[in-house]
């Protein structure tokens, strides 16, 4: 094991992943944890986290002194280097000119560079080492921090002040895969199946001999929770699933053939159609259209999970959702999960949240190591409120037909012409308007569909994807033939921003 110690660092969680990625097991543990848990039986070695706070601040963080002591390789970064300065009595100033972004960078030879060429690094730093510590020597320098990193070798302690762990700074993983195999001797054979067994064995200590409830939605995330947790205390995990009427062609059915069938998943299925669909009646404005499906999903969710009793509440939160909400510390409940938040009117002893330190690709990754199909790991991403934020303006049984049939020819498509897997979303958008089309002579007066299909990497930005013209050409024939009610097709050419990725 690596332990990162959490000094309140932004990019902490991309630290452990690193590790991770070197195929070694790694946990993040707080930087005022217990000396016992930091220096384990176990623990190879430990990284310092950055942080935000100068070293000498009121109430910044320092760790127990005797971690430096416990003879196990330290690594610190940014604030961590600081950190093992301000320790060893050493001395942090302000760098009289901040560095932040790519910056030129000098390594001497050094185990921590081993096969480094790259040249710049990413910094981002006020503060800076400017007396080293007795024992320690610079081992890199940039123009305007001569110290940019230091070792003291009889210590095995090391420091640098750049982010290895951001993608901005070339190969800086290699220098946490060094630190872990030629500093710590890790092996790097460690792999998602041993996470898997990790996070089901937290799960057990966590719930005991409780009953649990997890909201299913079939999405990769709660999914992949729910299976962990059903692979960790079985028949005690009771799926919700709730059929909002506005999930795609099949989709419900598919979720329950898996779960249910398949694996043995004990899953009540609530079929809500009408009760949602009542309720979205007359309603055209996209905001109330959320907040009505976020409210009536939690009363229909409630009322079930009440009659279960249960102790936990499973969420399939992921790490950018904990960004996303305001960080690490705090209550963060997913806001743009289906669930939207806790269940007001039921007191659950806690939440069970094993993905919370995964992002997206490592939790697919975990998902087919745990044997769910890879169609099913590879789903693109579906908004809560489902088709009802594809259904401009009111939204009505014949609308929703018409959204599902298109969007089912569309997937049919584009996994036809094997695209499926690099295309982030591809949906089709009932867009309410009517425009005059002609077919075997007559005139028609129906309604236009509108095809969206982007890249991403996030969904933070994307663009649209560049499908080929004989992919679009089979689309609007296929769609106004087999579809009716639909006559027209255009395809949305707005990358985001300015646009959002669904239309409402
Ligand atoms: P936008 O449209 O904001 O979408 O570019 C970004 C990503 O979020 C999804 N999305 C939602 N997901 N509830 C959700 O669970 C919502 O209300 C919601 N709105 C958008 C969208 O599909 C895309 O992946």
């Amino acid at each position: 094991t690596i332990v990162v110690l959490d000094f309140g660092g932004q990019y902490t969680q991309l630290i452990a992943r690193c590790v991770r990625e070197a195929g070694v097991f790694t946990e993040i543990i707080p930087y005022n944890a217990s000396l016992d848990r930091i220096c384990g039986e176990h623990v190879k070695g430990i990284i310092f986290s950055g942080g935000p706070d100068s070293v000498y601040a009121e109430g910044s963080k320092h760790c127990d002194a005797r971690v430096l002591e416990c003879g196990i390789p330290i690594l610190g970064i940014c604030y961590g280097m600081q950190e093992l300065t301000y320790q060893y009595h050493g001395e942090v100033g302000s760098a009289c000119v901040s560095e932040f972004g790519h910056t030129a960078i000098h390594y001497d030879r050094h185990p921590l560079f081993q096969d480094v060429t790259a040249e710049t690094v990413w910094m981002n730093h006020r503060d800076k080492v400017t007396v080293m510590p007795p024992g320690f020597t610079a081992i890199a320098t940039t123009p305007d921090c001569p110290v940019a990193a230091f070792a003291n070798e009889e210590k095995r302690q090391y420091g640098v002040q750049f982010h290895p762990e951001v993608k901005h700074s070339p190969q800086g993983d290699r220098i946490i895969r060094n630190f872990c195999y030629e500093i710590c001797g890790c092996a790097g054979d460690w792999s998602m199946d041993n996470l898997g067994d990790v996070l089901i064995r937290q799960i057990q200590e966590q719930a005991g001999d409780s009953q649990v409830v997890c909201a299913l939605s079939g999405g990769v995330d709660s999914s992949v929770a729910a299976v962990l947790v059903h692979k960790a205390i079985g028949e005690r995990l009771t799926c919700i699933f709730v059929d909002h009427g506005l999930l795609r062609m099949h989709e419900a059915d598919e979720v329950m053939a898996f779960y249910q069938a398949q694996l043995g998943m004990k899953i009540v299925k609530v079929d809500a159609s009408q009760r949602f669909l009542n309720r979205l009646k007359g309603v055209s404005e996209p905001e109330e259209k959320r907040k009505i499906i976020g409210e009536e999903f939690m009363r229909v969710f409630e009322e079930e999970a009440v009659k279960i009793n249960g102790d936990y509440l499973v969420q399939g939160t992921i790490y950018p959702d904990v960004i996303e909400s305001g960080g690490e510390n705090g209550a963060v409940i997913k806001s743009h999960h289906n669930v939207g938040g806790l269940p007001p009117n039921i007191s659950f002893k806690g939440l069970i949240e094993p993905l919370r330190p995964l992002f997206k690709d490592e939790v697919r990754r975990l998902g087919e190591s745990l044997g769910i199909p890879h169609k099913l790991v590879w789903r693109q991403p579906f908004p809560g409120p489902g088709l009802a934020i594809r259904v401009m303006g009111e939204i009505t049984e014949e609308k929703l037909d018409i959204v599902r049939r298109t969007d089912w020819i569309l997937r049919e498509e584009v996994a036809k012409a094997g695209l499926d897997q690099e295309i982030w979303q591809y949906f089709t958008v009932m867009t309410g308007v009517q425009t005059v089309g002609v077919m075997g002579d007559a005139r028609t007066y129906e309604y236009v569909v509108a095809v969206r299909a982007v890249t991403s990497r996030d969904a933070m930005t994307v663009e649209f994807a560049e499908l080929p013209y004989e992919l679009l050409k089979v689309l609007s024939t296929r769609m106004v033939n087999e579809v009716p009610g639909c006559s027209r097709v255009v395809y949305d050419i707005t990358s985001k921003p300015p646009a959002t990725i669904e239309w409402e």
